[in-house]
Protein backbone atom coordinates (compact mmCIF):
# COMPACT_ATOMS: atom_id res chain seq x y z
CA UNK A 1 0.00 0.00 0.00
CA UNK A 2 1.55 3.35 -0.97
CA UNK A 3 0.54 6.56 1.03
CA UNK A 4 0.79 10.11 -0.23
CA UNK A 5 2.09 12.13 2.35
CA UNK A 6 -0.51 14.80 2.98
CA UNK A 7 0.17 18.83 3.37
CA UNK A 8 -1.04 19.95 6.43
CA UNK A 9 -2.48 23.59 6.35
CA UNK A 10 -0.12 25.80 8.62
CA UNK A 11 0.84 29.41 9.80
CA UNK A 12 3.66 31.22 8.57
CA UNK A 13 5.33 33.22 11.26
CA UNK A 14 7.97 35.66 10.84
CA UNK A 15 10.09 36.26 13.70
CA UNK A 16 12.48 39.44 13.68
CA UNK A 17 14.94 41.19 16.11
CA UNK A 18 17.68 43.14 15.21
CA UNK A 19 20.58 39.66 15.58
CA UNK A 20 19.70 36.35 17.49
CA UNK A 21 18.16 37.71 20.74
CA UNK A 22 14.25 37.15 19.19
CA UNK A 23 15.55 33.32 19.14
CA UNK A 24 14.52 33.23 23.01
CA UNK A 25 11.21 34.11 22.08
CA UNK A 26 11.25 32.19 18.97
CA UNK A 27 11.79 28.90 20.77
CA UNK A 28 8.61 29.45 23.05
CA UNK A 29 6.55 29.99 20.05
CA UNK A 30 8.14 26.99 18.34
CA UNK A 31 7.56 24.44 21.57
CA UNK A 32 3.60 26.05 21.73
CA UNK A 33 3.19 25.70 17.89
CA UNK A 34 5.84 23.20 16.45
CA UNK A 35 3.31 22.60 13.55
CA UNK A 36 3.86 25.93 12.25
CA UNK A 37 6.32 27.21 9.55
CA UNK A 38 8.53 30.12 11.02
CA UNK A 39 11.30 32.35 9.35
CA UNK A 40 13.78 34.06 11.55
CA UNK A 41 15.25 37.56 10.66
CA UNK A 42 17.97 39.18 11.34
CA UNK A 43 18.38 42.59 11.09
CA UNK A 44 22.06 42.31 11.80
CA UNK A 45 23.60 45.60 10.08
CA UNK A 46 22.07 47.42 11.44
CA UNK A 47 22.83 46.27 15.30
CA UNK A 48 22.20 46.90 18.15
CA UNK A 49 18.99 48.70 17.71
CA UNK A 50 19.67 50.08 21.00
CA UNK A 51 21.97 52.78 19.79
CA UNK A 52 19.99 54.21 17.03
CA UNK A 53 17.72 56.96 17.11
CA UNK A 54 14.19 56.76 16.96
CA UNK A 55 13.52 58.44 13.40
CA UNK A 56 16.74 55.90 12.56
CA UNK A 57 15.27 52.96 14.06
CA UNK A 58 11.41 53.52 12.73
CA UNK A 59 12.72 53.91 9.12
CA UNK A 60 14.69 51.11 9.49
CA UNK A 61 12.06 49.10 10.91
CA UNK A 62 10.06 49.65 8.45
CA UNK A 63 11.98 49.49 5.22
CA UNK A 64 13.10 45.52 6.44
CA UNK A 65 9.43 44.52 7.80
CA UNK A 66 7.86 46.19 4.12
CA UNK A 67 10.63 43.41 2.24
CA UNK A 68 10.69 40.67 4.68
CA UNK A 69 6.46 40.91 4.21
CA UNK A 70 6.73 41.20 0.62
CA UNK A 71 9.35 38.22 -0.16
CA UNK A 72 7.82 35.98 2.66
CA UNK A 73 4.01 36.90 2.72
CA UNK A 74 3.61 36.05 6.77
CA UNK A 75 0.52 35.64 7.88
CA UNK A 76 1.59 36.45 11.43
CA UNK A 77 4.78 38.87 12.41
CA UNK A 78 5.96 38.71 16.14
CA UNK A 79 8.75 41.46 16.48
CA UNK A 80 11.26 39.76 19.19
CA UNK A 81 12.91 42.93 19.95
CA UNK A 82 11.55 45.46 22.79
CA UNK A 83 13.92 48.27 21.45
CA UNK A 84 11.38 47.63 18.37
CA UNK A 85 8.23 47.09 19.56
CA UNK A 86 8.40 50.17 22.13
CA UNK A 87 8.47 52.44 19.25
CA UNK A 88 8.02 51.34 15.94
CA UNK A 89 4.94 48.89 16.43
CA UNK A 90 1.88 51.69 15.66
CA UNK A 91 3.31 52.46 12.73
CA UNK A 92 3.46 48.63 11.22
CA UNK A 93 0.43 47.85 12.12
CA UNK A 94 -0.42 50.86 10.25
CA UNK A 95 0.90 50.03 7.33
CA UNK A 96 0.15 46.34 7.28
CA UNK A 97 -2.97 44.39 7.63
CA UNK A 98 -1.19 40.70 8.87
CA UNK A 99 -1.45 41.19 13.00
CA UNK A 100 1.38 41.52 14.78
CA UNK A 101 2.74 40.51 17.70
CA UNK A 102 4.96 42.71 20.03
CA UNK A 103 7.58 42.37 22.63
CA UNK A 104 7.32 44.55 25.73
CA UNK A 105 8.84 44.63 29.56
CA UNK A 106 7.11 42.67 31.40
CA UNK A 107 6.64 45.01 33.96
CA UNK A 108 3.31 44.07 35.02
CA UNK A 109 4.01 40.19 36.39
CA UNK A 110 7.57 41.15 38.11
CA UNK A 111 5.66 43.75 39.82
CA UNK A 112 3.14 41.73 40.82
CA UNK A 113 5.00 38.52 42.00
CA UNK A 114 7.31 40.68 43.85
CA UNK A 115 7.52 40.27 47.39
CA UNK A 116 10.13 43.18 48.56
CA UNK A 117 8.27 45.56 46.25
CA UNK A 118 11.52 46.75 44.38
CA UNK A 119 12.29 44.87 40.52
CA UNK A 120 14.73 46.22 37.87
CA UNK A 121 14.18 46.56 34.66
CA UNK A 122 17.22 45.46 32.30
CA UNK A 123 16.80 46.97 28.63
CA UNK A 124 18.93 48.58 25.78
CA UNK A 125 19.38 52.24 26.79
CA UNK A 126 16.92 52.82 23.72
CA UNK A 127 14.38 51.26 25.78
CA UNK A 128 14.96 52.79 28.86
CA UNK A 129 14.14 55.76 27.42
CA UNK A 130 10.99 54.71 25.57
CA UNK A 131 7.53 56.68 26.83
CA UNK A 132 5.92 53.63 26.01
CA UNK A 133 8.35 51.99 29.32
CA UNK A 134 7.51 55.06 31.18
CA UNK A 135 3.41 54.36 30.73
CA UNK A 136 3.78 50.69 31.74
CA UNK A 137 5.70 51.34 34.66
CA UNK A 138 3.03 54.51 35.56
CA UNK A 139 0.25 51.46 35.01
CA UNK A 140 1.30 48.37 36.21
CA UNK A 141 4.13 49.32 39.21
CA UNK A 142 1.67 50.06 41.66
CA UNK A 143 3.33 50.60 45.12
CA UNK A 144 6.36 48.53 43.33
CA UNK A 145 9.91 50.90 43.47
CA UNK A 146 11.14 50.19 39.81
CA UNK A 147 15.04 50.41 39.43
CA UNK A 148 15.74 51.07 35.39
CA UNK A 149 18.74 50.05 34.13
CA UNK A 150 20.33 50.86 30.83
CA UNK A 151 23.11 48.49 29.23
CA UNK A 152 24.71 49.35 26.12
CA UNK A 153 26.93 46.41 26.13
CA UNK A 154 25.00 43.39 27.34
CA UNK A 155 23.36 42.75 23.75
CA UNK A 156 26.27 42.76 22.34
CA UNK A 157 27.90 40.33 24.82
CA UNK A 158 24.85 38.18 24.23
CA UNK A 159 26.26 38.22 20.34
CA UNK A 160 29.46 37.49 21.23
CA UNK A 161 28.13 34.05 22.66
CA UNK A 162 26.05 32.84 20.30
CA UNK A 163 29.17 33.28 17.61
CA UNK A 164 31.06 31.01 19.75
CA UNK A 165 33.32 33.52 21.41
CA UNK A 166 34.90 33.70 24.83
CA UNK A 167 32.84 36.27 27.24
CA UNK A 168 34.37 36.79 30.67
CA UNK A 169 31.94 36.85 33.51
CA UNK A 170 33.82 40.02 34.75
CA UNK A 171 32.03 41.69 31.96
CA UNK A 172 28.59 40.25 32.16
CA UNK A 173 28.57 40.92 36.15
CA UNK A 174 29.43 44.61 35.41
CA UNK A 175 26.62 45.16 32.97
CA UNK A 176 23.80 43.59 35.84
CA UNK A 177 25.36 44.56 38.80
CA UNK A 178 23.14 47.63 39.18
CA UNK A 179 20.23 45.67 38.95
CA UNK A 180 21.24 44.92 42.50
CA UNK A 181 20.03 47.49 44.80
CA UNK A 182 19.22 46.89 48.40
CA UNK A 183 18.02 50.59 50.15
CA UNK A 184 15.39 52.02 52.66
CA UNK A 185 14.90 48.70 53.72
CA UNK A 186 13.57 47.01 50.10
CA UNK A 187 15.74 44.56 48.24
CA UNK A 188 15.58 43.81 44.63
CA UNK A 189 13.61 40.85 43.92
CA UNK A 190 12.40 40.32 40.39
CA UNK A 191 14.57 41.23 37.32
CA UNK A 192 13.43 41.70 34.15
CA UNK A 193 14.70 40.76 31.09
CA UNK A 194 13.31 43.84 28.62
CA UNK A 195 15.96 42.86 25.66
CA UNK A 196 15.36 39.64 23.53
CA UNK A 197 18.83 38.56 23.92
CA UNK A 198 19.52 39.15 27.61
CA UNK A 199 17.52 35.44 28.26
CA UNK A 200 19.98 33.52 26.33
CA UNK A 201 22.25 34.26 29.38
CA UNK A 202 20.18 33.70 31.87
CA UNK A 203 22.33 30.80 33.18
CA UNK A 204 25.22 32.91 33.66
CA UNK A 205 23.56 35.68 35.02
CA UNK A 206 21.61 33.80 37.82
CA UNK A 207 25.23 32.39 38.69
CA UNK A 208 27.02 35.74 39.09
CA UNK A 209 23.74 37.07 40.77
CA UNK A 210 24.48 38.94 44.14
CA UNK A 211 21.65 37.33 45.73
CA UNK A 212 18.47 35.26 44.14
CA UNK A 213 16.04 36.65 42.32
CA UNK A 214 13.11 36.12 40.00
CA UNK A 215 14.67 36.48 36.23
CA UNK A 216 11.27 37.66 34.09
CA UNK A 217 11.12 36.47 30.75
CA UNK A 218 8.51 37.47 28.61
CA UNK A 219 8.57 35.04 25.85
CA UNK A 220 6.19 32.50 27.41
CA UNK A 221 3.50 35.09 27.18
CA UNK A 222 4.08 35.92 23.65
CA UNK A 223 3.81 32.21 22.91
CA UNK A 224 0.88 32.37 24.48
CA UNK A 225 -0.37 35.40 22.74
CA UNK A 226 0.79 33.80 19.43
CA UNK A 227 -1.14 30.96 20.35
CA UNK A 228 -4.49 32.73 20.92
CA UNK A 229 -4.03 34.71 17.53
CA UNK A 230 -3.76 31.41 15.65
CA UNK A 231 -7.15 30.06 17.61
CA UNK A 232 -9.01 32.77 17.07
CA UNK A 233 -9.09 32.52 13.37
CA UNK A 234 -7.82 35.79 12.17
CA UNK A 235 -4.50 34.18 10.93
CA UNK A 236 -4.45 33.06 7.88
CA UNK A 237 -3.14 29.57 6.93
CA UNK A 238 -1.39 28.54 3.76
CA UNK A 239 0.22 25.08 1.96
CA UNK A 240 3.46 23.87 2.89
CA UNK A 241 4.42 20.52 1.37
CA UNK A 242 7.59 20.46 3.67
CA UNK A 243 5.24 19.06 6.48
CA UNK A 244 5.01 16.00 4.90
CA UNK A 245 8.71 15.29 6.15
CA UNK A 246 7.99 15.94 9.56
CA UNK A 247 9.10 19.52 11.36
CA UNK A 248 9.21 22.43 8.69
CA UNK A 249 12.98 23.83 8.99
CA UNK A 250 13.22 27.23 10.06
CA UNK A 251 14.02 29.46 7.40
CA UNK A 252 17.34 31.72 8.91
CA UNK A 253 17.87 34.90 7.37
CA UNK A 254 19.39 38.29 8.28
CA UNK A 255 21.10 41.53 6.86
CA UNK A 256 24.54 41.09 7.14
CA UNK A 257 26.25 38.01 8.03
CA UNK A 258 24.90 34.80 7.70
CA UNK A 259 23.57 32.91 11.05
CA UNK A 260 25.48 30.10 12.22
CA UNK A 261 22.69 27.35 11.20
CA UNK A 262 24.36 24.48 13.86
CA UNK A 263 24.01 26.72 16.94
CA UNK A 264 20.79 28.26 16.08
CA UNK A 265 19.49 24.65 15.55
CA UNK A 266 21.06 23.50 18.76
CA UNK A 267 19.69 26.58 20.81
CA UNK A 268 15.79 26.22 19.17
CA UNK A 269 15.81 22.18 18.87
CA UNK A 270 14.37 22.51 15.40
CA UNK A 271 16.03 22.01 11.72
CA UNK A 272 17.08 24.84 10.13
CA UNK A 273 17.31 25.83 6.41
CA UNK A 274 20.47 26.90 4.98
CA UNK A 275 21.05 30.70 6.06
CA UNK A 276 20.69 33.42 3.14
CA UNK A 277 21.28 37.19 3.27
CA UNK A 278 18.34 39.00 1.88
CA UNK A 279 19.62 39.86 -1.38
CA UNK A 280 17.32 43.30 -1.51
CA UNK A 281 19.54 46.50 -1.23
CA UNK A 282 18.75 48.74 1.90
CA UNK A 283 19.34 52.52 2.93
CA UNK A 284 22.12 52.29 5.90
CA UNK A 285 21.11 52.82 9.70
CA UNK A 286 22.79 55.88 11.16
N1 LIG B 1 16.98 42.18 21.21
C1 LIG B 1 16.71 43.59 21.18
C2 LIG B 1 15.66 43.96 22.25
O1 LIG B 1 14.88 43.14 22.67
C3 LIG B 1 17.82 44.57 21.37
C4 LIG B 1 19.19 44.43 20.91
C5 LIG B 1 19.71 45.63 20.15
O2 LIG B 1 20.10 46.64 20.78
O3 LIG B 1 19.70 45.54 18.92
O4 LIG B 1 15.57 45.09 22.64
Amino acid sequence: MSVSPVSLPTPTILVFDSGVGGLSVFREIAKAQPQAHFIYAADDAAFPYGALSDEALIDRVGQVMDGLIAQYQPSLVVIACNTASTLALPGLRARHAIPFVGTVPAVKPACAASLSRRISILATPATVRRDYTSCLIREFANACMVDLVPSSRLAGLVEEVLAGREVADADIFTEIAPCFVDEDGRRTDAVVLACTHYPLLVERMRALAPWPVAWVDPAPAIARRVTSLLASGQVCTSLHPDMAGGLPPVRLVSTARALDAARVSALIGRPVSTPEILAWPLAAAC
